[in-house]
């Protein structure tokens, strides 16, 4: 099932007035696809997942499903969610407390009015896939919080939905049951090959599951792409920082040629920067960007002369396991670099070095 959202918006009117939580977005969400909503809390994910879902209905703009309209403002048309047969998970699992394993998954089919041999035989199913079969006759009281997310999941895919929605599902669950229930989720998603909308504040849980990613920020669209292009081709300022960890450095920079060289200024020195790049810089509109640097892009070198790169002086050396990040001053400008070598001390003079073919030029944002 392919899901096209267009142009759509949403307005909330509350006690603080007027809330625009969707401005105008355009998506084409592809068939099959495991696709993520990333986005910082108040973005508007889950007002988006919730419009999909037919829990709410848009102020502006239309979702479809495949040729078949699910919500059209102008129109006035907002099919409900049995009607789009849809399936969703939530944060919190939401499972019936008096009810057993079973019968919290046997329920929207019961509802269904679904004959109990049928039943029994897709509460099976379903059961196998998440390896609940142990467990049918115990409460939600009694399961783990990986075990009651898994219960959640089961009784969401049940109805076979043709398209799943999943609001931080796995949020509440610790860090080690997290990856191992993303590991299982991705499989589970391409055996099932439904397509699967799954919103996320959490850059690594987008990076690790999505096939492709839309980064949302205030209601709007910043970028729709692979966990590749996201990372190594940010369209903004906004998705450079929010994709990466740790994040990217920001400079104010600004560029001129001189003598058909391109330079680039940063922290108040002029930096000679490799031809190749020029055509790069005068693509921007004007002479002032934000160069961006991820850390493991910007070497740290013991050393008390810098003739290409720059100095600066180490303010503290935060060891990551294998690596080091070094946070940097160089007067009152601050930035960070990964080393592999754990010896810097901190108030060291060192010099830097940028490996300008990882350098992101980015265009200043309008808003
Ligand atoms: N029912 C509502 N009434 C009024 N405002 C709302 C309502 N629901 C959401 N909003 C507002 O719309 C904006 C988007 O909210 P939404 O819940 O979609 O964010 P989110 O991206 O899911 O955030 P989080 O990561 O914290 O869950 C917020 O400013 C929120 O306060
Ligand atoms: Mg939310």
């Amino acid at each position: 099932m392919m899901v096209r959202i267009d142009n759509l918006s949403k307005r909330f009117f509350s006690l603080r007035g007027e809330v625009a939580a969707l401005r105008g977005l355009s998506l084409d969400i592809h068939d099959k696809e495991f696709f993520v909503l990333l986005g910082p809390s108040g973005c508007g994910k889950s007002t988006l997942l919730n419009l999909i879902a037919g829990l709410d209905s848009p102020t502006g703009g239309q979702i479809w499903f495949d040729d078949a309209v699910m919500a059209d403002a102008d129109r006035g048309v907002c099919l409900s969610p049995r009607k789009r047969n849809v399936a969703m998970v939530f944060q919190s699992y939401a499972l019936y407390p008096h009810l057993s394993v079973f019968d919290n998954i046997a329920f929207p089919l019961s509802i269904a009015g679904m004959r109990k041999d049928e039943i029994a035989e897709a509460v099976r199913e379903a059961t196998d896939m998440l390896e609940l079969a142990d467990l049918l006759a115990a409460k939600p009281a009694e399961l783990s919080g990986g075990q009651r997310q898994r219960v959640a999941i089961a009784r969401a895919l049940v109805r076979k939905p043709s398209v799943f929605l999943l609001d931080e599902p796995l949020s509440n669950l610790d860090a080690q049951l997290r990856a191992s229930m993303r590991t299982e989720l991705k499989s589970l998603q391409r055996r099932l090959g439904i397509t699967t909308i799954y919103v996320t504040h959490d850059q690594v849980e987008a990076m690790s599951l999505g096939d492709r990613v839309a980064v949302l920020h205030d209601g709007r669209l910043e970028q729709t792409g692979s966990p590749q292009e996201l990372y190594h081709r940010p369209a903004n300022a906004f998705v450079g920082t929010f994709i990466g960890s740790p994040p990217m450095n920001l400079f104010e920079a600004s560029w001129r040629e001189a003598d058909g060289r391109p330079h680039v200024e940063i922290m108040n020195m002029r930096l000679e920067i490799p031809l190749h790049l020029g055509q790069r810089l005068r693509a921007l509109k004007g002479a002032s960007f934000l160069l961006g640097m991820r850390p493991e892009n910007i070497h740290a070198h013991f050393s008390t002369s810098s003739p290409l790169g720059l100095m600066a002086t180490v303010r503290s050396a935060e060891r990551l396991g294998r690596e080091t990040l070094l946070h940097l001053a160089r007067g009152e400008h601050r930035l960070t670099a990964l080393t592999s070598a754990g010896d810097f001390t901190e108030g060291a003079e060192i010099s830097v070095e940028f490996d300008w073919d990882h350098a992101h030029f980015l265009a200043r944002s309008e808003r």
